[in-house]
């Protein structure tokens, strides 16, 4: 029987069944291939208007390994304490997947994938599932959720928050695309996709309910039942606001936040958003 099919029939079942050590060792093979990126959360598709499909089967893989694990004593010493499940240790990396994780305070989750010129800048968080493609940046304070999709040559910018979506097992998760810049404080969520070379100014939050109004083209993007909200290849999308339409909203003056598509990318944009290559 082949990984996924292990790992579905093991999912189906009640855990206290299970072999354990036998089950253990299917999950360690699988997470064995989650860490060299040979097994994605999702993966591109032409089959649908998004581009991306999602692997339930490997987001099941990854709920089994916490309802496998037992809670274990991780403490780096008598005061740093931490306690966490024993089959999401952190990741082992070394010099030879040539990511530079500049010292202080950053935790990789094992069961991720982190391409080789991947920078890392103190504190970040990358949890399971994670995929981070070539020469991708991730800053100060950012957060890269479980099972996110980062592409590659991507800055995710200091503070970003790129959610997590495990749960539930059919969701898709944040998909950011290559050549994509996020600028700082931004936050990404509920299987947001954002395509080739986008730009999210700083500030931006987008979720599965955030409306995004392009007024380049004249459009609305929403998420619907079949698709995840997605932002169109080279937008620039900034912070925006939109007054409500209700009496007592008009009365004092208020709006909604919104997010804005006020351009498409352009040489200003590139020159703003261009990598420093000496940093990398
Ligand atoms: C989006 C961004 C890249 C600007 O892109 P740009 O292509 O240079 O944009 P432009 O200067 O041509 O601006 C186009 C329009 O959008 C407006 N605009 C630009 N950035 C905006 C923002 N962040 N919020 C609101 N409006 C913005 C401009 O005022 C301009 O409107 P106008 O023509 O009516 O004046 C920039 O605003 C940004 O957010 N950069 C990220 C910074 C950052 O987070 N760095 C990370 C460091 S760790």
């Amino acid at each position: 029987m082949g990984l996924r099919e292990q790992i579905e029939q093991l999912y189906e079942r009640d855990v206290k069944t299970l072999d354990r050590p036998a089950a253990l060792r299917v999950f360690n093979e699988f997470k064995f291939f989650l860490n060299g990126g040979e097994v994605r959360a999702a993966q591109r598709s032409t089959g649908n208007k998004s581009g991306w499909i999602v692997n339930d089967w490997v987001k099941k893989g990854i709920l089994l390994g916490f309802r496998l694990g037992e809670m274990t004593d991780v403490s780096s010493n008598e005061h740093f304490r931490y306690f966490d499940k024993n089959t999401y240790p952190l990741k082992r990396l070394t010099i030879d997947h040539q990511v530079r994780v500049v010292p202080g305070g950053t935790s990789i989750r094992d069961g991720c994938f982190i391409a080789k010129g991947v920078v890392i800048m103190p504190p970040a968080y990358i949890n399971v599932g994670a995929y981070v493609d070539e020469g991708t940046m991730i800053d100060s304070h950012a957060l890269v959720g479980s099972c996110a999709q980062i592409g590659k040559r991507v800055h995710i910018s200091a503070a970003t928050q790129i959610g997590g979506v495990l749960e539930p097992v059919g969701a898709m998760p944040v998909i950011i695309e290559d050549d994509v810049m996020v600028g700082g404080n931004c936050g990404i969520y509920e299987g947001t996709i954002v395509k080739r070379r986008a730009v999210i100014g700083a500030g931006v939050v987008l979720t599965g309910s955030t409306p995004v109004y392009d007024i380049v083209n004249n459009a609305i993007y929403r998420r619907t039942p079949e698709e995840p909200l997605v932002i169109p290849e080279g937008a620039v999308v900034v912070q925006g606001s939109r007054h409500i339409d209700a009496a007592f909203a008009r009365q004092h003056h208020l709006a909604l936040y919104t997010p804005i598509i006020i351009k498409y990318r352009d040489e200003k944009t590139d020159a703003g958003t261009a990598l420093e290559e000496s940093l990398r």
